[in-house]
């Protein structure tokens, strides 16, 4: 063990000292007034039940929010937002902070005037309302997390963006209830030539993505509630596709409609875009599920390290192919790992929260984290990642994340060979 990586008595003692200092009154000759003077808070009354019908957060946590990057895109109609990761803790992503991504806009979908239309090679075109679905046997919960393709590509061409929320932002996870597609498509009863499934959405984009029939029937979803709430308009109010562990282009929002064939569509979002050019000029196509990948969180640039002594490092990491396995953790650019300690539930194809304590002297530090799935993948660096796949991508880039801690804490996204 490297003298940057845990030590663990040192933080014990460190630790020890700070409770104990606390405890004989070491600060007692400078009493703090924040708990010697009654604060305003404590003399008069708050506001009321009713003040604030639905709640919101605290005005103290006015900047905890979703940013854009203004330069990515050329309108705000078709471009994206990131999640906040830094400020977040846990395994679910609070709904008015996921990501949003949409290609034009946020529609605007009465819910009484929502259908979703299931037609094709089946024995039985179907047309649904919102009431037929909520009416609908076999209702489900679960729990998944999305990450758009093009997750970290601005990262390709070397280390580009500062903030985790920027090069790591385009995830979430979320409890979605919901009906199994193949609930669905069983009813409708698809004929044996048919083989793949077209989700399009009721945008001004109108989006389509080609599925194979195995995935739509093995775990997709129609989803109407996110976190035991009424989808979020920007999440695809009322209805939207969930596809557990693959690229979030294929989670079609505001759904209306399903069409079962005997081929898929090479529709856009799977020809032009949603493909990885190769340094050879071949193209990778149908790269559907999201590798094993993860992220230290905090520290990070938007959260830089505060204090020197006993600190939390902590991060997230998800697999497309199933449960986060072990993760581990680098305060030396890659030579010395430390096993982070998993917290919280471990679900499949959902994000997966680390911790790890460590006991910071003021050195710089090179911070990497390393995801391993339970299918024994292991995420890969960025150099390894290139060599495979060339810098001509977009999508796909889940290479190992370094940020270097300067000695004052102040932390920077860089990239190390
Ligand atoms: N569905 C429709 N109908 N229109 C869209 O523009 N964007 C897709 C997908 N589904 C999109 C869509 C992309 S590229 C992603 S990454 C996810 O939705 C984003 O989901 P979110 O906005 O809930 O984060
Ligand atoms: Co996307």
């Amino acid at each position: 063990m490297s003298d940057k990586t845990v030590n663990r008595r040192a933080f014990m003692t460190a630790a020890g000292l700070a409770g104990a200092a606390v405890a004989t009154g070491a600060r007692a000759q400078t009493p703090d007034p924040l708990i010697t003077e009654v604060q305003p808070w404590n003399k008069q009354l708050g506001d009321g039940v009713q003040a604030n019908p639905y709640g919101s957060p605290s005005k103290f946590e006015k900047h905890v929010v979703r940013r854009d990057v203004e330069w990515l895109t050329v309108s705000r109609e078709s471009s994206v937002n990131f999640t906040p990761l830094h400020e977040l803790d846990g395994i679910i992503t609070p709904s008015g902070l996921c990501f949003e991504r949409h290609h034009g806009g946020v529609a605007e979908i009465e819910p009484g005037k929502h259908r979703l239309m299931i037609h094709g090679l089946v024995d039985k075109p179907l047309v649904y309302t919102m009431d037929d679905l909520k009416r609908f046997p076999g209702r489900i919960n679960r729990a998944y997390f999305l990450e758009c393709a093009a997750n970290s590509g601005m990262e390709w061409k070397g280390a580009q963006l500062n903030g985790c929320q920027f090069t790591h932002g385009m995830v979430h996870n979320v409890w979605y209830a919901g009906l199994p597609l193949k609930a669905l498509l069983d009813q409708a009863g698809v004929k044996t030539n048919g083989k793949w499934l077209l989700a399009e959405g009721a945008d001004s984009a109108g989006m389509t993505r080609s599925i194979p029939i195995d995935k739509a029937m093995k775990d997709c979803m129609v989803a109407w509630n996110m976190n035991g709430e009424a989808l979020r308009p920007e999440q695809g109010y009322p209805l939207r596709l969930v596809v557990p562990g693959w690229e979030g282009n294929m989670w079609v929002k505001w759904l209306r409609r399903l069409e079962i064939g005997d081929q898929p569509w090479h529709h856009r979002e799977e020809t032009s875009k949603y493909t990885d050019l190769l340094a050879d000029g071949r193209s990778r196509r149908f790269t559907w599920i999201m590798d094993a990948k993860s992220v230290v969180t905090n520290p990070s640039p938007q959260a830089p390290l505060r204090a020197k002594g006993p600190n939390v490092l902590t991060g997230l990491a998800w697999s497309g192919r199933g449960a986060i396995k072990r993760v581990d953790v680098s305060l030396d650019g890659g030579r010395n790992w430390t096993t982070a300690r998993i917290e919280g539930p471990v679900l499949p194809l959902s994000l997966t929260r680390f911790y790890l304590d460590f006991d910071w002297d003021g050195r710089e530090l090179l911070v990497q984290s390393r995801a391993m799935d339970d299918t024994g993948y292991v995420q890969p660096t960025k150099s390894e990642l290139r060599a495979v796949r060339g810098v001509n991508s977009i999508y796909h880039n889940n290479g190992i994340q370094t940020w270097l801690v300067r000695g004052d804490g102040e932390t920077e996204n860089v990239e190390i060979s």
